[in-house]
């Protein structure tokens, strides 16, 4: 099985054990890191509905608690007919351990539908490198 498949399965796997009760809609993700480890994670949704969260926020903590700081690779997989791409929350949670250039594999059960690059989900994306000039007073900051 190729990396990409390996990936497929364990998506697979998280998506099947989605609890999802209130939308029914279940969703996957699998992360690769630098090392070539796969963390993977499920949606778990909760009756007071803000306080669910999305497949995509499982997997980046467990990535961090493997002791992982560099996701390289992603494949997102969930059902219907439109694509299952990342909420743009989880957009930015991936954005925090992936660059620019990082494949988002956009998949349903059945296999790839479309990759994007985390780039083309999220151009001009806030992140660590905004904060450089947290040492000057507010509103002085030249970007
Ligand atoms: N969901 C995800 O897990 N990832 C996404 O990027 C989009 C949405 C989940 C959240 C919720 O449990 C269900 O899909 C319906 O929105």
């Amino acid at each position: 099985m190729s990396q990409f498949d390996d990936m497929c399965a364990a998506a697979r796997n998280a998506m099947q054990r989605a609890y999802a009760p209130y939308s029914g809609f279940a969703v996957g993700a699998v992360v690769r890191s630098e090392s070539g480890r796969l963390h993977a994670g499920c949606n778990v949704e909760n009756a007071a509905y803000p306080q669910g969260w999305c497949a995509e926020a499982s997997a980046v903590a467990a990535l961090v608690l493997a002791g992982e700081r560099r996701i390289v690779e992603v494949v997102v997989m969930g059902g219907g007919s439109a694509l299952c791409t990342p909420c743009g929350g989880c957009r930015q949670k991936l954005r925090e351990f992936a660059d620019d250039d990082v494949p988002i594999h956009v998949c349903s059960p059945e296999g790839l539908r479309r990759t994007f690059t985390l780039g083309e989900l999220m151009p001009f994306a806030f992140d660590a490198g905004n904060l450089q000039h947290k040492d000057e007073p507010p509103g002085t900051a030249s970007g």
